[in-house]
């Protein structure tokens, strides 16, 4: 594809490949967030069971109190030396002089580490101690490690988002994976290519109906003789395509290919094309360079290169006497036969400024003599009678100038 018609569905992709590419950097950074919302319950979840079970099982104990309150603090940590074992983010216990939490316990962050504060209560919940409070410093890594198993979330001393009882955690950023750009690739794809398609269409018909009448119109100015004969020969190749079976785009091409088959001919001087005798041997062989010349004009055009080898061999022979490859048979394109038989019926039965036109029967004898696609003759000699009244479709009127 020609980098015109190129740019739109590059755009396109981009676009579309950039945008998705987006969303799922989107859907990954919610899914984080997600994430760390379900971490940070489990987190929340583990401490406050601790709490409670810490509560009931230490702080609301009359012997410890009761120690505590009489100011035996050494005797009443004794009691809590043994807490790790009995509750599994438990690390240490202590009592310690301070204002009690008002409620039943409270959490204190500092830095990654998380202490619980207790009242030191009896075993009715009653009697809390003044100037006292327990306090038990909780595995908050090992809770972490539990509630985010992956290790996706890690707590950090400061910088990190909000997390729970006023610690900051960070989480992993959930990078994009390769399946990621994979699908944003191919749905950026799956958009571009129809629009893509949409462009190549769009200047191929250009090319087909407009761009075509520019270079027949340009044609006509160097040699409105030969133009002429084009527009006849693209009318009897089209007459003779659809009799042969071709249909659709095949069909528009051949028409295309005949209007074009002697674009060559703006190479070759003007004078040579239009003189009333027999050219000499050099003046032959520059008129025979024409299908060649086409053929290069037609490369310079991508969008009617297709056609350039229907036109390259045009005056191509089924019995290989033809030019400029001395092809024969099949190796020839039927659109080239098809177009050779038009452009000599046309010849032979056309006005020329060197001779009047030949009847029917004796053109046709002549090219069979010339070694053109008999089954291809023999089809236009049946069917010639309806050539008069052939017209044109509405798709071929629309290039004709
Ligand atoms: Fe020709």
């Amino acid at each position: 594809m020609k980098r015109s018609t190129m740019a739109v569905p590059l755009a396109v992709f981009l676009v579309v490949s950039v945008a998705t590419l987006a969303l799922a950097a989107e859907i990954r950074a919610s899914s984080r967030d997600r994430f760390l919302e379900v971490s940070r319950s489990g987190f929340e979840r583990a401490a406050e069971i601790s709490a409670e079970g810490i509560s009931a099982g230490y702080f609301q104990w009359d012997e410890l109190r009761d120690l505590a309150a009489s100011g035996e603090l050494d005797a009443a940590n004794a009691l809590l030396a043994d807490l790790d074992d009995g509750f599994r983010y438990a690390l240490s216990g202590r009592v310690e002089a301070g204002t009690p939490p008002s409620g039943a316990w409270e959490f204190v962050a500092e830095g990654t580490e998380l202490r619980v504060r207790f009242p030191l209560r009896d075993s009715d919940g009653g009697a809390r101690a003044e100037g006292l409070a327990g306090v038990v410093e909780l595995d908050a890594a090992r809770m972490l490690a539990e509630a985010a198993p992956g290790g996706e979330v890690t707590l950090v001393a400061s910088g990190g988002r909000d997390f729970a009882f006023g610690l900051s955690a960070r989480v992993m950023p959930l990078p994009l994976q390769a399946l990621d750009i994979l699908l944003s690739a191919l749905i950026g794809v799956a958009v571009a290519a129809p629009v893509g398609m949409a462009a190549r269409r769009h200047a191929r018909f250009f090319y087909e109906s407009k761009g075509l009448e520019t270079i027949i119109f340009l044609f006509e100015q160097s040699d409105r003789f030969s133009a002429h004969h084009s527009r006849n020969v693209g009318a009897l190749a089209l007459f003779i395509g659809k009799r042969a079976g071709l249909r659709g785009k095949r069909l528009r091409d051949l028409y295309s290919a005949a209007l074009l088959h002697d674009i060559g001919k703006i190479s070759v001087p003007t004078d040579l094309l239009q003189k009333p005798r027999s050219l000499d041997a050099g003046e032959t062989e520059t008129v025979r360079e024409h299908p060649v010349a086409g053929a290069r004009i037609l490369d310079n055009f991508w969008e009617l290169s297709h056609l350039r080898d229907y036109v390259l061999r045009h005056h191509e022979r089924g019995d290989g006497s033809g030019y400029p490859g001395g092809l024969a048979g099949d190796e020839i394109p039927l659109e080239s036969r098809i177009i050779a038989v038009a452009d000599v019926f046309e010849a032979l039965t056309g006005e020329r400024p060197y001779r009047s036109r030949i009847e029917l029967a004796e053109a046709f004898s002549i090219m069979r003599a010339e070694g053109l696609d008999r089954d291809l003759v023999d089809l236009l000699e049946g069917r010639v009678s309806d050539y008069p009244a052939f017209q044109l479709p509405r798709w071929a009127r629309a290039s004709r100038a």
